[in-house]
């Protein structure tokens, strides 16, 4: 019997990159170690959670006491994402999903040609974490805002746009802090509250956003 925070609720959490194939030997992904959403995997199962951890790839063990889905692509994730969305009460997307992926995949190695330039051609990515807060049923629904610039500004309008209960909003141009570093420091920020969260490790900063999301969470119940 377990009294933490969020005893006896369903956390589903994304992490990681997504690898967007070009052909069999190469991808399109970006710096994320998943460091962040591992960290609040754990604080979720330490808050009481049955936790599902949608993972990219990364370097890290798989966490105990939690369920791990590995993917690749984003419309892998968006799959394990939505098989069992119905049990889920909390969906934190901490995943950097690639926005676009190549058009087509090619079977066979792309060989090097006679050209010096060479054009790539994307499609969009689907939006999961939009996806899933557009559900009729849709969990209490946390996203991240991984911003250069205009930090609070880009965050909101990920807030609004995404239809979203809550956004991290995380400057990744700080060094020390954002991408496959071990420290993290966040602003959180709903439709009516901002939270700064100052630079701490990132599982320290994980179950201090665990507390804060289960909070408000449990308000608004
Ligand atoms: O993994 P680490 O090395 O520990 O680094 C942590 C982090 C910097 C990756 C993490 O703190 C973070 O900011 N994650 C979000 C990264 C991101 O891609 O943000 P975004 O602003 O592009 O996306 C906004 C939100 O939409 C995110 O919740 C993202 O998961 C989600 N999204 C985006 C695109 C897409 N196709 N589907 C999505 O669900």
């Amino acid at each position: 019997f377990d009294t933490g925070a969020l005893a006896g609720k369903t956390v589903f959490i994304t992490a990681g990159p997504t690898r967007e194939a070009l052909d069999p030997v190469r991808y399109i992904s970006n710096h994320s170690s998943g460091k962040m959403g591992y960290a609040l995997a754990q604080a979720a199962v330490d808050a009481g959670a049955r936790v599902r951890l949608i993972s990219g790839p990364v370097n890290l063990a798989a966490p105990p006491r939690m369920d791990v889905v590995a993917v690749q692509s984003a419309d892998d994730m968006l799959a394990a994402s939505m098989k069992g969305i119905e049990s889920c009460d909390i969906f934190i997307a901490a995943a950097a999903v690639a926005d676009y992926r190549p058009v087509a995949v090619s079977e066979h190695k792309i060989k090097k040609g006679a050209e010096e330039v060479m054009e790539l051609r994307l499609v969009k990515n689907p939006d999961i974490v939009a996806s899933v807060a557009a559900l009729p049923n849709k969990p209490f629904t946390v996203g991240f805002a991984a911003e250069t610039q205009d930090l609070q500004t880009y965050a909101r309008s990920k807030l609004e746009r995404k239809n979203l209960d809550l956004i991290v909003a995380n400057d990744v141009s700080q060094p020390g802090i954002g991408f496959n570093s071990d420290d993290n420091a966040v602003t959180l920020i709903s439709r009516d509250s901002v939270l700064p969260l100052p630079q701490t490790s990132k599982r320290q900063l994980a179950s201090q956003l665990i507390r804060q999301i289960a909070d408000l969470y449990n308000r608004a119940q």
